[in-house]
């Protein structure tokens, strides 16, 4: 367990999450780039992918996921919110803070975590840190991104794949023993892959997809085990895999080889696409509020990004879900 002395741990105990209604098709990209229905489906699992309209802001999703966070919390004060983003608002400032004043939290402490696809996880442990040293007792955490800004409008590899959305989580002090304490968080990075999916300043996205996949099942597989061994769990104890939604085929290729099959296995990308941040905190919303995550559930959350960067945790599913409105019930809005 990531626990201190006295047993303490950062405890799970708020849930929120952010979609825009829009939903474009397959169909509606196929209009805009040369590519299929089918070669989407079957490459990537991916049918819809939810995407903001122009004037909604990395700050405006992450403030709608962090009101519901901070109402299943209930009325309980947090000292710092940490936001991870490959997308801020700004160059300079950060965005946590323009969220902070928005959720009229000024005055805590603030501020980004950029780690890409595998940034929630950055967050957590970073949150997890700040509770462990008594800076904060209780931390709002945002996973957030606005990723289809990224990719080149004609660009048919990498347009497919991102979306946009956010979802958060507030972790407070809590007994290591208690559902929702967060296990050990297993970290990694490998800048010598940077190159493999790049946005320089003020260009697009290039990215390469065949060698980026072969390292998200290895980096995926390589933290999970190393985090579920050291929680003291073994795999075939592990009632639910989340792991960041990067590509159907890849998730699916994570739970094959490390032995964890489908129904263990936690996937949304089909209607919503990779949002990067926020896809795992947006797939453990959904998940809770369909009941195919439950109390007590032994859960391994993983993710794998541009960096490169990667990462797991564990952790027994809390009885928690997002309270107040919750988009994964709306009716998306299509364009036909
Ligand atoms: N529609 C039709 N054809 C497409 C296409 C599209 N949207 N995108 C690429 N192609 C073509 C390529 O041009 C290539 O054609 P060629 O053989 O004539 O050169 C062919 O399909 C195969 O391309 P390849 O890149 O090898 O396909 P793939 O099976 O590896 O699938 C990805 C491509 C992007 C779906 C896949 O590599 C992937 O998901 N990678 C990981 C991406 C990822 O998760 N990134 C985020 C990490 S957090």
């Amino acid at each position: 367990m990531t626990s201190d002395h006295a047993g303490q741990a950062a405890v799970l105990c708020g849930l929120g999450a952010a979609l825009p209604p829009r939903a474009e098709s397959n169909v509606e990209l196929c209009r805009a780039l040369d590519t299929s229905d089918e070669w989407i489906r079957t490459r990537t699992g991916i049918t819809h992918r939810r995407i903001a309209d122009a004037g909604v802001s990395t700050a405006d999703l992450a403030t709608s996921a962090a009101i519901q966070a901070l109402a299943s919390f209930g009325p309980h004060p947090v000292q710092a919110l940490v936001l991870a983003t490959t997308t801020p608002d700004h160059q300079m400032p950060a965005t946590a803070p323009a969220v902070a004043a928005r959720l009229g939290l000024e005055g805590i402490a603030a501020f980004d975590v950029a780690a890409v696809c595998t940034g929630f996880l950055y967050a957590l442990a970073t949150a997890a840190g700040l509770i462990a040293s008594h800076t904060a007792n209780a931390v709002l955490v945002v996973g957030v991104d606005r990723m289809s800004l990224l990719p080149a409008p004609d660009d048919r590899t990498t347009r497919p794949l991102f979306a946009d959305g956010a979802g958060a989580v507030v972790l407070r002090r809590g007994p290591a023993t208690e559902p929702g304490a967060l296990g050990p968080l297993v970290l990694g990075s490998d800048g010598t892959h940077g190159d493999l999916l790049v946005a320089p300043h003020g260009g697009h996205m290039r990215m390469q997809g065949p060698d980026l996949f072969r390292h998200a099942v290895d980096r995926m597989c390589s933290a999970s085990t190393h985090a579920v061994q050291k929680a003291g769990w073994r795999i075939e104890d592990v009632d639910r895999l989340v792991p960041h939604q990067a590509n159907a085929r890849i998730t699916s290729a994570v739970g094959r080889r490390l032995g964890i099959g489908p129904d263990r296995q936690v996937q949304n990308i089909e209607h919503i696409g990779n949002t990067s941040a926020a896809s795992i905190p947006l797939a453990l919303a959904q998940a809770s509020t369909q009941e195919a995550l439950q109390p007590g559930h032994r859960t391994v959350l993983t993710a794998f990004g541009a960096g490169l960067t990667w990462g797991a945790t564990t952790l027994i599913w809390p009885d928690l879900k997002p309270a107040d409105h919750n988009p994964f019930y709306d009716t998306p809005r299509e364009r036909t």
